[in-house]
């Protein structure tokens, strides 16, 4: 059932080139400019007039929501607010008939995210929902949504639902651009020509899964650990760190990095390992800055690198290398070693990788 893997979680990081895929089968034609949304598509008109997004969510589940805010802001030039379900739910929120509200859940049945649909929609909120699991009761509440098709995700600690949750919000910021009139049809086939590469691009991402697996021996008794990202790599950061204490016990925590410097930079001494995302993006030379900083303060840098980097690869510790690719779609494949580094060092540390002490794999109380 495990697929000739030691435990679920590895099967799940494995399968995502496949799973990816099938996040965008039957939903997007690049050659023809094409995408095709079945779930959502009674609600074209509302996708044209609508102000805002709400995006509601919990856990990694919220990561692939602030990814999204990036990408629909970025694209869709629509005003976006990323929300903790629990939050939402019991502050009073300002919600009217021209939000959009998107829930996600892999699981569909996460209490909290349940209650703030029923919130939205009682002020006359549309809602939209992207879940993994098919008929939950999250999908059987929304007006409309998009399933992700990751396939069922046994390990508690999210990995595959997360990468198509991303899929998923990275084709509904190309698709509301498209909607709204804010793309070209040139630029819209050209991202999607990008998007349809992506489950290749994983595949090679794979294979860094050795060098991982070093990093995470030399690292594996650290106490704690910092995670450190700019603009749409911050979430992946959060998300590295969450994987890491969820399912190592190691402590952790994801910043974005410009803000290391207004006070986790006083944690950083020899043996405070620090993981950069680095890719050679828009904030890549600000990221060098940051990386120089902990090395400054003696700590051990990880960096993950787009292939064929020279300058981080000089200062950093240790490297790992992810094929080069346009920056929205940076957290599709950087998330990966993250998720292999968490595993391994996990799995060296003797604990149940895929039933973490002290959690569910769905949350259905609050
Ligand atoms: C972390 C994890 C949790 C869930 C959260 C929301 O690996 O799995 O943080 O993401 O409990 O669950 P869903 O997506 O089922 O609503």
């Amino acid at each position: 059932e495990k697929g000739g893997y030691d435990h679920f979680m590895l099967k799940e990081i494995y399968e995502q080139p496949r799973s990816i895929r099938d996040c965008l089968r039957g939903r997007i034609y690049p050659t023809e400019g094409l995408v095709q949304l079945g779930g959502i598509k009674d609600y074209i008109e509302k996708l044209k007039e609508l102000d805002r997004i709400i995006i509601v969510a919990c856990g990694t589940s919220w990561h692939a929501g602030l990814v999204g805010e990036y990408l629909i802001e970025e694209y869709a030039r629509v005003p976006v607010e990323v929300e903790y379900a629990s939050e939402f739910r019991y502050r009073n929120p300002i919600i009217t008939p021209n939000d959009l509200v998107i829930a996600i859940s892999q699981s569909g049945e996460t209490a909290d995210t349940m209650a703030a649909i029923e919130l939205a929609k009682e002020m006359g909120a549309t809602i939209f929902g992207i879940c993994n699991v098919v008929g939950a009761s999250i999908p059987r509440i929304t007006h409309a949504g998009v399933y992700t098709h990751a396939g069922p995700e046994i390990g508690v600690a999210s990995t595959k639902a997360f990468t198509a949750q991303v899929t998923i919000l990275t084709l509904m910021a190309f698709y509301i651009a498209q909607q709204r009139g804010n793309i070209t049809q040139s630029k819209f086939i050209e991202y999607l020509t990008e998007l349809d590469k992506v489950p290749d691009l994983v595949e090679q991402t794979l294979k860094c899964n050795d060098t991982v697996k070093a990093i995470a021996e030399r690292f594996k008794d650290s106490a704690n650990c910092l995670f450190l990202g700019r603009g749409v790599s911050f979430p992946v950061a959060l998300e590295g760190a969450l994987k890491l204490k969820e399912i190592s016990y190691i402590h952790a925590e994801g910043y974005p990095a410009a803000e290391m410097k207004h006070g986790p930079i006083a944690l950083i001494d020899a043996e405070m390992p620090v993981v950069f995302i680095a890719t050679k993006n828009s904030s890549y030379e600000k990221v060098i800055s940051n990386i120089q900083e902990v090395k400054a303060r003696g700590g051990k840098v990880i960096a993950i690198v787009s292939e064929g980097d020279v300058e981080v690869k000089e200062m950093a510790d240790y490297v790992i290398e992810i094929p080069l690719t346009g920056e929205t779609f940076v957290p599709l494949l950087a998330t990966i070693p993250l998720q292999l580094l968490s595993y391994h060092i996990a799995v060296m540390r003797g604990c149940n990788v895929d039933q973490p002490r002290n959690l569910a794999k769905s949350v259905t109380v609050e």
